[in-house]
């Protein structure tokens, strides 16, 4: 172990290099302009991945492709330790609004030791520390204690829809012990984490119709219905002034968090005023009766994400628009299903819909949330590695957003997933100005360094 300990050292002027390079590909799976892009990281992951001794193959889909790279039989003799998986993504958001960030997104700048750029947390940064780790084991001739299997998608934000079948096709190729994830957060270096639980979601869009066709709202506003005032109207609706949603049923299914839950969610050491710092909001707010942490990791919510309806330039226009549209995503907790709550929410604002405009409801995607137990063999191996790489007693926490494709780890390999984040809370995920430090970068490769002796043990330990 100190072998691949010193290489890590003695390497990381390089590692940032290469970090550059991958940070280099605009890989924006959501832009179809950028489709070459994705495929030109894709191709570029898989040569890094051969060069640093890993057996790897692009595996083409349907959408972007999955960068897939295992450990040479000879890395892990007689495998002892099992078969684990590593999942991370390499594309990335889109980086608009361009003119917030101080330096272009695509062009990694290092600021101290913190780099800026789209997908330097999320998730470039944190699949890259992994591999720069089992690079130090394969360099250093240091057998490792398992097999390792690296499943890199390039669909992630705009919603795996390749990995499911993927998944499905290949079960035998990856049945593993369990999923490695490092594309969620920690509250700060001092507080390594391990996030036991994921929320799910819905997402669909709204839309009211209300006149064929925008009207001039002086000959005839006040006769006939906006469509943008309905769909005010009707939101408002949806949630009280305690922060709770009104609509029947909602909370129908949510497990009550536990004494201990809420003892470990009070634990999280970010506290309201920083957190209100960090989001720049002139006052923070949520459901009642429970703390901000509580809220938005433990309890379902419903986000409008983007409204739209009427004229939206200069100046003013003065007409009764022809229809209001809202996006809207409801985050889901443990034991709520999305089938059964999609059928809820539309059924109330179907109900509560004036029949004076014409709803439209489009269903877009949907996953459960997730769960492990931290009390499991592995989980609580994956708290002793993150011990060791940060030097500081983790915590357990959940996570307010989403990893959908958790679930069809389970579904399709019976596998349950470790989620180990590097990313910090101001590293700016999907906004502008995206950065990932470089302290996170190095932990998180000896994270991973520590990782499969413990992970190995565990397995062994439970088989025996
Ligand atoms: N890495 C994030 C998810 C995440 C971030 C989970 C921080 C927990 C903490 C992932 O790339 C992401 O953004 N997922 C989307 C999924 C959605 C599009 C289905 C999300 O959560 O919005
Ligand atoms: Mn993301």
């Amino acid at each position: 172990m100190q072998a691949v300990l010193d290489y890590l050292n003695q390497n990381q002027p390089r590692f940032l290099a290469e970090f550059c390079d991958y940070l280099r590909f605009p890989s924006v799976s959501a832009q179809p302009q950028h489709q070459p892009d994705v495929q030109a990281c894709a191709a570029w992951l898989v040569a890094h991945c051969r060069q640093i001794g890993l057996e790897a193959k692009l595996c083409e889909t349907p959408g972007h492709p999955i960068v897939v790279a295992k450990t040479p039989p000879a890395a892990a003799p007689r495998s002892p330790g099992g078969h684990f998986v590593v999942y991370g993504h390499y594309d990335v958001q889109p980086p608009e609004p361009l003119d917030l960030w101080q330096s272009p997104p695509f062009e990694p700048r290092l600021d101290g030791r913190v780099i800026y750029a789209r997908g330097s947390t999320d998730n470039k940064g944190q699949n890259f520390a992994h591999l720069k780790a089992v690079e130090a084991y394969l360099k250093t001739g240091t057998p490792l204690p398992c097999d390792l299997t690296f499943v890199i998608e390039g669909e992630e934000e705009v919603g795996s829809a390749s990995l499911a079948g993927f998944l499905k096709q290949n079960r035998t190729e990856l049945d593993c012990a369990a999923v490695v994830i490092s594309d969620t957060g920690i509250p700060s270096l001092q507080h390594p984490a391990l996030t036991c639980s994921l929320r799910g979601i819905i997402a669909f869009e709204i839309t009211l119709h209300g006149p064929a066709r925008d009207l001039h709202s002086g000959i005839f506003g006040g006769a006939v219905e906006n469509p943008a005032m309905a769909l005010a109207r009707l939101l408002a609706r949806v949630r009280d002034d305690k922060g709770r949603i009104t609509i029947p049923g909602f909370y129908e299914d949510v497990t009550p968090l536990s004494k201990y839950e809420r003892q470990q969610a009070a634990r999280y050491p970010l506290k309201d005023a920083q957190l209100k710092k960090l989001l720049g909001s002139p006052r923070l707010f949520g459901e009642h009766g429970f703390t901000p942490t509580e809220q938005r990791s433990a309890r379902p919510t419903f986000e409008i994400n983007g409204l739209t309806s009427g004229y939206q330039g200069e100046g003013s226009k003065t007409i009764v628009p022809a229809w209001a549209r809202a996006k809207i995503t409801c985050r889901l907790v443990p034991n709520q299903n999305p089938a059964r709550v999609r059928k809820i929410v539309v059924a109330y604002l179907k109900k509560i819909c004036p029949p004076t405009v014409r709803m439209e409801i489009t269903a877009g995607h949907g996953a459960e949330a997730y769960y492990v137990s931290p009390a499991g063999p592995l989980v609580q191996a994956s708290l002793r590695a993150l011990k060791q790489a940060f030097g500081a007693e983790p915590i357990l926490m959940r996570e307010g957003g989403s990893i959908p494709i958790v679930n069809e780890f389970k579904s399709s390999l019976g596998a349950d997933s470790l989620l180990l984040g590097l990313g910090l809370p101001d590293d700016n995920a999907h906004s502008p100005n995206e950065k990932f430090s470089l302290d996170c970068f190095e932990r998180g490769q000896r994270l991973s360094a520590f990782l499969w002796p413990e992970l190995a043990g565990a397995k062994q330990g439970r088989l025996s």
